[in-house]
């Protein structure tokens, strides 16, 4: 296990009626830049409820609303440009990762001289942020208790992960019964996401990381538990809670610390979304089982990784580490595609060529340098054929 330093400075309220705690903004300012998506906040009435509390909290409210699924560079110019001119004192988003991640970058944009792209591009550049509050409606990416953010420049077909410590929310609201509303859809990918940043860190190679290993495995029993009742029930409160708190722990480096995982699907995926703005999840979700199937085939000895997931997670009795490690892999694709109805293939989500498999590959090979198995851009096309 390597050292690590651990530290998540984020204070969580979770559970019902804790949006009351946004009166605790006052404490860090009188002006909040309000970031959010395409409305399903005002639907679900989430809106009103926060503006009501900070009015009465004496907190100014500026709006940035309109936040895309894969949220853009230019939405997040606006937030900066907003912050700038009126002063704002904070940034609160109230919504998916996507909201989350817009007002992160903005947050950090507000205190940057250049442009906020070059924070994308360069995390080294993020010295400083306004302070950064979330209310989470969408349990999937734990934007709301990370310290990364994702943009898209769809000019350029660019979609980079970013993070930096100052990135952390000093606060977010997690109330599970605002996922509710989340569509079956958005319930299933979420599911997906937060399984992909499990698997991302769980399966590595560097040894003695048991704690890390244990807890990934309660994370993902969790999640395979709770997915299907959250899609068929979508009001349970146990279930949209432990998936909530689940996808919350997947990436907040409890599991990542000490084995220090390079991730590889992620990135490619992020280049499905850069070029075909497909819903992160599904990608992912597409991408996961080929992804096994390639790495067990390239390198026999993770043989003995997929068997530990599938005796660990799934109950599989097998003793043979490749026969066990196949029926692992299996249970994944069938709990994906079957149990939780994501698309199957890439077509399924609207890619009807390999025109750019090949400048993908590339991208996404210099995203995963140091993962599970080295992928070479040559691996990444077969992979994406595969899904195809
Ligand atoms: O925009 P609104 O109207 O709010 O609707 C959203 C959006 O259409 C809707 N939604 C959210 N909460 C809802 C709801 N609909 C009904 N009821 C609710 N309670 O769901 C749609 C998707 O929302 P979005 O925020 O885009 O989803 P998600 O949370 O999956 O975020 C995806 C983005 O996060 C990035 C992804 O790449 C993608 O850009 N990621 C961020 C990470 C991070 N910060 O650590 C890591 C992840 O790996 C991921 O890359
Ligand atoms: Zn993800």
């Amino acid at each position: 296990m390597y050292n690590f330093r651990f530290s998540v400075p984020t204070t969580i309220y979770f559970g019902k009626g804790q949006i009351s705690h946004l009166s605790e903004l006052a404490d860090f300012g009188s002006k909040v830049l309000l970031v959010y998506g395409g409305g399903s906040i005002k639907r679900n009435g989430i809106y009103d409820t926060a503006l009501k509390i900070l009015e009465d909290a004496g907190v100014t409210v500026t709006e940035l609303s309109g936040v895309e699924p894969n949220p853009r560079i230019e939405t997040v110019r606006r937030g900066v440009e907003l912050c700038k001119e009126q002063k704002l004192d904070m940034v609160l988003a109230i919504g998916g990762g996507s909201a989350i991640d817009c007002a992160k970058v903005v947050a950090a944009g507000a205190m940057y001289d250049g442009d906020a792209w070059d924070l994308v591009l360069d995390p080294s550049k993020i010295k400083k942020a306004l302070p950064i509050f979330s209310v989470l409606t969408l349990a999937a990416t734990g934007s709301e208790m990370d310290c990364f953010a994702v943009i898209s420049d769809m000019t350029k077909n660019e979609k980079w992960g970013t993070g930096a410590d100052v990135l952390k929310p000093t606060m977010s609201v997690l109330d599970p019964t605002y996922t509710f509303s989340v569509s079956r859809k958005q319930t299933a990918a979420g599911t997906a996401d937060m399984m992909s940043h499990t698997f991302e860190n769980y399966f590595t190679k560097e040894p003695g990381c048991d704690v890390q290993a244990r807890f990934a495995e309660g994370l993902l029993k969790t999640m395979i538990k709770y997915g299907p009742v959250a899609l068929e029930d979508p009001e349970n409160y146990d279930a949209r809670a432990n998936l909530m708190w689940a996808a919350s722990h997947a990436i907040n480096g409890l599991i990542a610390n000490g084995s220090q995982p390079a991730w590889c699907v992620h990135p490619m995926e992020h280049e499905l979304s850069a070029f075909y703005d497909i819903t992160h999840g599904q990608g992912l979700a597409i991408l996961t089982p080929a992804w096994m199937d390639f790495v067990l085939q390239k390198d026999p000895s993770t043989a003995a990784n997929f068997a530990e997931y599938g005796r660990n997670v799934w109950g599989i009795s097998e003793t043979e580490d490749e026969k066990a490690a196949r029926e692992a892999i299996a249970k994944t694709r069938t709990f994906l595609f079957e149990t939780m109805g994501l698309p199957e293939n890439l077509c399924a989500v609207g890619i009807d060529s390999e025109e750019h498999f090949e400048v993908m590959a590339e991208k996404a090979a210099k995203g995963s340098v140091g993962c599970f198995v080295p992928l070479t851009k040559e691996d990444i096309v077969k992979i994406y054929k595969a899904a195809f």
